[in-house]
């Protein structure tokens, strides 16, 4: 006859024991163990729910709370093994608890499933941790207006197709990411709410037969909501997803700056110059400092995207309820955290300490006809039809191409020998600083408007 399982805490219906390989390839704990202080944080709730439904009496929890308080004590201090055999985290929390307490400990699960344990402890630590990135994420919004503010007047060529277009104020530049980074808040900020809803009490999936009080349970775990179907309550990771999603819109937005940190740091360009502190060298070429920062940031960004497609790819088959496929929802979330948590961390000091190089960004605006717009709006003002205008104005820069002149300098007999509508005002006209202040509508690049911005955002805090 095999030996009936005796490990197992699920093994009663078991005659043999479990295979080695399905030990560790069911286990969890390698990667679960990172939630042991939220599960114990559910159980010390549970077990007070239970005494209130009068399930367990006032000393049985009490027993209960501080084995589970010992228990705690034991895995911070890695004094408590937890290996493959153990399964998960809840399973190696409640053996340790029932060897320290005795049967006791197996009174704690009544009326609880690790179904709506595990999407607690889930929630529990996702709470936390979006918190946490949203003060991240709220220092590099400043570290972000601090960079606009200290260079508010100096003007770069603004780009679409990557040639050079109009030209723009580097702090008007520096603002478009902050405006991304609100929107990445406000994604964060939903996320965390539909986080905040409480699953313990829905069991297995159907429900409890006690009477669990889960309001109890929400006010003690700090829980704005509790959950209103159990079988979605178990079955959803939605909230995971939520917050995968918002992180791979946000190291997106991180992504792009870094590109252009990276073109900006190239001697081609050298608008930028990223401090030594955050720069690196090459084992071979003595003369190379490298931007590996935000060369990593974007790296980064694909395994954000990846972990996104892990968890919505092992959701989409799934029939309802609870399958244990949703087992592998904890590694790229763990990833996500980890990895956006460490993003954020080293752009602020990066950004902060990087060097703006504003004499060669005003130059690279000299060279390629940045404010042709200019000189064709200059005409439509004096009620040339706009296409008209353009027309000419295309003429005008073939002309100084040829001459190897800017527009700025062109004589005034050269502007009216292309239309009589030109005047001397046209010479500063074609400036990069009048070009931009004369953006002043909401929205736009004149240093006016990217003042007021500035005073709005200070004021909004
Ligand atoms: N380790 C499991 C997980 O992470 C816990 C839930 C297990 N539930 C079950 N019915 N086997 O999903």
């Amino acid at each position: 006859m095999p030996k009936k399982n005796e490990k197992k805490l699920w093994g009663g219906r078991f005659s043999q024991k479990t295979s080695k390989l399905l030990d560790e390839f069911n286990a969890s704990i390698s990667f679960d163990k990172r939630l042991f202080g939220d599960d114990i944080k559910g159980s010390v709730a549970h077990a007070l729910v239970l005494e209130k439904a009068g399930i367990l009496s006032k000393q049985e929890t009490q027993k209960i709370i501080s084995g589970l308080m010992t228990v705690s004590k034991e895995i911070s201090r890695g004094k408590l093994p937890l290996t493959a055999d153990k399964e998960d985290i809840h399973m190696a929390v409640e053996a340790r608890l029932t060897e320290l307490v005795g049967p006791l400990g197996g009174k704690l699960h009544t009326g609880r499933s690790r179904n709506d344990q595990i999407a607690t402890d889930i929630r529990l630590y996702l709470k936390d941790e979006i918190k946490g990135i949203l003060t991240l994420l709220k220092t590099l919004k400043s570290v972000i207006v601090k960079v606009a503010e200290d260079n508010i007047e100096c003007i770069m060529p603004g780009y679409t197709h990557l040639q050079r277009a109009q030209p723009v104020l580097f702090s008007h530049h520096m603002l478009s990411y902050f405006e991304m980074l609100t929107r990445d808040e406000e994604r964060f900020t939903g996320a965390l709410t539909r986080t905040d809803r409480l699953p313990l009490g829905s069991g297995a999936l159907a429900g409890s037969p006690y009477k669990l009080d889960r309001k109890y349970a929400a006010k003690m775990l700090g829980f704005s909501e509790i959950t209103n179907n159990s079988i979605d309550a178990v079955s959803d990771r939605d909230f995971a997803i939520e917050f995968v999603s918002a992180s791979a819109m946000l190291m997106m937005h991180l992504s792009r700056l870094s590109e252009e940190l990276i073109i900006w740091a190239t001697s081609e360009f050298g608008f930028i110059e990223l401090s030594d502190a955050f720069s690196t060298g090459s084992s071979i070429m003595p003369q190379k400092k490298n931007p590996d920062i935000p060369e990593l940031v974007r790296g980064k960004t694909a395994r954000v995207y990846g972990n996104l497609m892990t968890l919505l790819t092992m959701m989409k088959g799934l029939p309802l309820a609870y399958n244990k496929d949703m087992q592998e929802d904890k590694e790229p979330l763990f990833d996500t955290v980890d990895t956006v948590k460490a993003v954020l961390e080293i752009m602020s000091p990066m950004l902060l300490e990087m060097k703006i190089n504003a004499e060669k960004m005003i130059e690279a605006t000299k060279e390629g006809f940045l404010t042709a717009t200019d000189a064709a709006d200059y005409l439509t003002a004096r009620e040339m039809p706009f296409r008209e205008a353009h027309e000419i104005t295309g003429k005008i820069v073939a002309y100084s191409i040829k001459e190897g002149k800017t527009l700025e300098d062109l004589t005034l007999d050269e502007w009216r020998s292309f239309s009589e509508l030109f005047d001397d005002d046209i010479k500063k006209v074609v400036t990069p600083r009048h070009s931009l202040n004369s953006r002043k509508v909401f929205g736009g690049t004149a240093l006016t408007e990217v003042k007021k911005r500035l005073k709005q955002i200070e004021k909004e805090g």
